[in-house]
């Protein structure tokens, strides 16, 4: 599995975070960027990581800003890109089921690290339903 990364300065710490977590689970990790706390604009890094997904539609997407709601709203701007902004374990265990979802968007200012990991775990774990009328709903606006 391979998961892609990016993040904003409002995510950047817990961008770190999430990526040692997942390391620590011997998951190939490629990290779009930014690179430090200071200010930048997150459709940058969205635009990066759609990028990169959309090269390998087999990739999970994670975007972290501080509400996570900028970054759903610009990925969600392309083509093939199904952007969740998940702040519950529940969310994002339902929008892997039944939304297929390709991207986890989060908002650091939002989660603390704990529950943002608990999330990140769900999402990559839980694998799309393949049910016709959850294939049927996402083909009407993918
Ligand atoms: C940056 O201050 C903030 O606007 C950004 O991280 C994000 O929350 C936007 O939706």
């Amino acid at each position: 599995m391979k998961i892609i990364i990016g993040s904003d300065h409002g995510g950047f710490l817990l961008k770190l975070e999430i990526i040692e977590h997942l390391r620590a689970r011997n998951i190939e990790i490629v990290d779009v960027g930014c690179d430090s706390e200071q200010s930048c604009d997150y459709p940058i890094y969205a635009k990066k990581l759609t990028d990169e997904i959309k090269n390998d539609s087999s990739a999970l997407g994670i975007l972290v800003c501080g509400t996570g709601i900028g970054m759903s709203m610009a990925a969600n701007k392309v083509e093939g890109i199904r952007a969740a902004l998940c702040h519950d374990t529940f969310s994002a265990e339902a929008t892997r089921e039944h939304n297929n979802a390709n991207i986890l968007c989060m908002g650091a200012r939002v989660v603390g690290p704990g529950l943002a990991l608990k999330i990140v775990d769900t999402f990559i774990d839980t694998p799309f339903s393949n049910d016709e009328r959850h294939i049927r709903r996402i083909s009407m606006y993918s």
